[in-house]
């Protein structure tokens, strides 16, 4: 409610300096006149902003007008707004007499009243999880994220799941690799590679597994924990669909019974109790979390299938911390890097993009807005919360920022075997200053806080 004061009070004292300072209203000519901001702090900058540009006027912008100085800031925070949210910003936009998703409306502030920087078409970059058909089953449930719900999201797709202890998500294989992230609990894997040697272990919340394509494998929750297990799994493939896998139970339910008897040279009565369907997911008895893999004359898998990320110390920055794992520290995740970011309340991952490889984002707690810049003046800003699916194709400048009051943690997934990035402010830093002063303007003082070394999440906000 505080936010929606603040901007009328805002939008009151931002049309008075319109009028009082008309020096810096002709030189600014639309700076002003579309503004609205979030809190009076943001209004004293405002103005101070305002009449750095009246004594800066001098170094006019070669060819076009100065960029509007409107802070664009978040209208509202979806945790602390109430009431009904407007598609209302500054003296832009007006009132909803029709009918109104308000819930809706109160998560996703920057597709309601966007800010005045938002142009021309973006693909659709945010999917909740809640949104996801769900396929419940005795002992648990799978709700995914495909091409077919976010058409922009080629390259990746993400299945949520979730088993209790004990529970199955029965033997199988797929077409593409699998990469998991453990959300709660502990799922024991088996698998077995095209050698014949076998892999088992137990995995808790934090950590990784990886499957290559085509490599069979199960999951199974522990009782370590009451509950079970929940997951995160990512597919190296947009179009993958946790509903068309191979299943071991689906086959033998399709094989003529002569047939299995054949193979495996036993009496057909052997196979008197198999399903008639598959089981996808079942309850089962929660195996020892310290089980060890069937003894095998053709011995263990070389590169481990599972990855203690959670072991893996953040690396910390000024405005929160990052691990990163892909092939140079889990060395079987040929197709699938993923980098843990968290973000302090007010700080933000910086402005930067990855140079070939498109981002499946997951965001795991706190609050944060993205805004994706897809080139020739297309741009567009969302807003995401725990469960969210985010999506960044390759190239696309995007940063992230907390716009909550709790700490913001999310992953960043790309279907390659290294983590890349280019900074803005690396790349502005290493670049002769004239040059980038005759672009942007910007004061000698300016361009000192270049920093050389990639920051990867800043702030809280400078207020010097
Ligand atoms: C911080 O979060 C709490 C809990 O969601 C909320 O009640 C409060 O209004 C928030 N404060 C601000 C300044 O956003
Ligand atoms: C288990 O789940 C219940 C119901 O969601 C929850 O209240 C409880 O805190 C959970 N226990 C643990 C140990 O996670
Ligand atoms: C994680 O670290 C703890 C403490 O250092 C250690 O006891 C444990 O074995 C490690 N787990 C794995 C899977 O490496
Ligand atoms: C640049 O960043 C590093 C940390 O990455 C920091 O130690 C250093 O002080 C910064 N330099 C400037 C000029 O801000």
């Amino acid at each position: 409610m505080s936010r929606f004061l603040a901007s009328v009070l805002c939008a009151i004292l931002l049309s008075h300096t319109t009028t009082a300072a008309p020096a810096a209203s002709s030189l600014v000519p639309s700076a002003l006149s579309s503004s609205s901001a979030v809190s009076p702090s943001t209004v004293s900058s405002l103005l101070s902003a305002g009449s750095t540009s009246t004594a800066a006027a001098a170094a006019a912008s070669p060819t076009v007008p100065y960029a509007s100085n409107n802070p664009n800031g978040i209208m509202w925070n979806p945790d602390s707004a109430s009431g009904s949210p407007q598609p209302i910003r500054g003296n832009l936009g007006a009132s909803i007499l029709g009918p109104q998703n308000v819930a809706l409306d109160i998560q996703n502030p920057d597709i309601l009243a966007p800010p005045t920087t938002d142009a021309g078409t973006v693909g659709n970059a945010k999917w909740p999880m809640s949104l996801s058909s769900n396929r419940l089953q005795t002992g648990g449930w799978a709700r995914q994220q495909n091409v077919a719900l976010m058409p922009m999201a080629t390259a990746m797709a993400g299945v949520n799941m979730r088993l209790e202890a004990g529970a199955v998500r029965e033997l199988h294989w797929h077409q593409t690799a699998e990469w998991a992230y453990v959300l709660s609990g502990y799922t024991q894997i088996s698998s077995v590679d095209p050698e014949g040697r076998n892999y088992l272990a137990t995995v808790g919340p934090g950590d990784l597994w990886y499957f290559p394509a085509g490599v069979p494998h199960s999951l199974q929750a522990t009782a370590e924990s009451v509950n079970g297990t929940e997951f995160l799994l990512v597919f190296p493939d947009g179009s993958f669909s946790e509903d068309s896998t191979f299943m071991l139970t689906d086959w033998t339910a399709h094989i003529p019974k002569e047939v299995l008897a054949k193979n495996f040279q036993v009496d057909i009565s052997a196979f008197d109790n198999i399903p008639s369907t598959d089981l996808y997911i079942f309850p089962s008895t929660a195996p020892s979390p310290d089980a060890t893999a069937v003894e095998d004359p053709q011995g263990q898998v070389p590169q481990p299938y599972t990855y203690s990320f959670s072991n893996v110390t953040a690396t910390p920055l000024s405005g929160g911390s990052v691990k990163i794992a892909d092939s140079t520290s889990f060395a079987i995740s040929t197709q699938i890097a993923v980098a843990e970011v968290t973000v302090a309340p007010g700080a933000m991952r910086e402005l930067h993009w990855h140079p070939t490889q498109d981002e499946w984002g997951y965001f795991l707690e706190g609050q944060g807005r993205m805004t994706l810049f897809a080139s020739s003046g297309n741009a567009r800003t969302y807003n995401y919360e725990a469960g969210d699916v985010s999506y960044t194709p390759a190239t696309y400048g995007h940063y992230v920022e907390n716009t909550g009051n709790t700490t913001l943690r999310f992953l960043e997934i790309f279907n390659t075997d290294r983590f890349q990035d280019i900074s803005l402010a690396q790349w502005l830093a290493l670049t002769p200053p004239a040059l980038v002063q005759a672009h942007l303007q910007l004061s000698d003082e300016m361009m000192s806080h270049l920093n050389k070394t990639k920051q990867i999440v800043v702030g809280p906000a400078s207020t010097a």
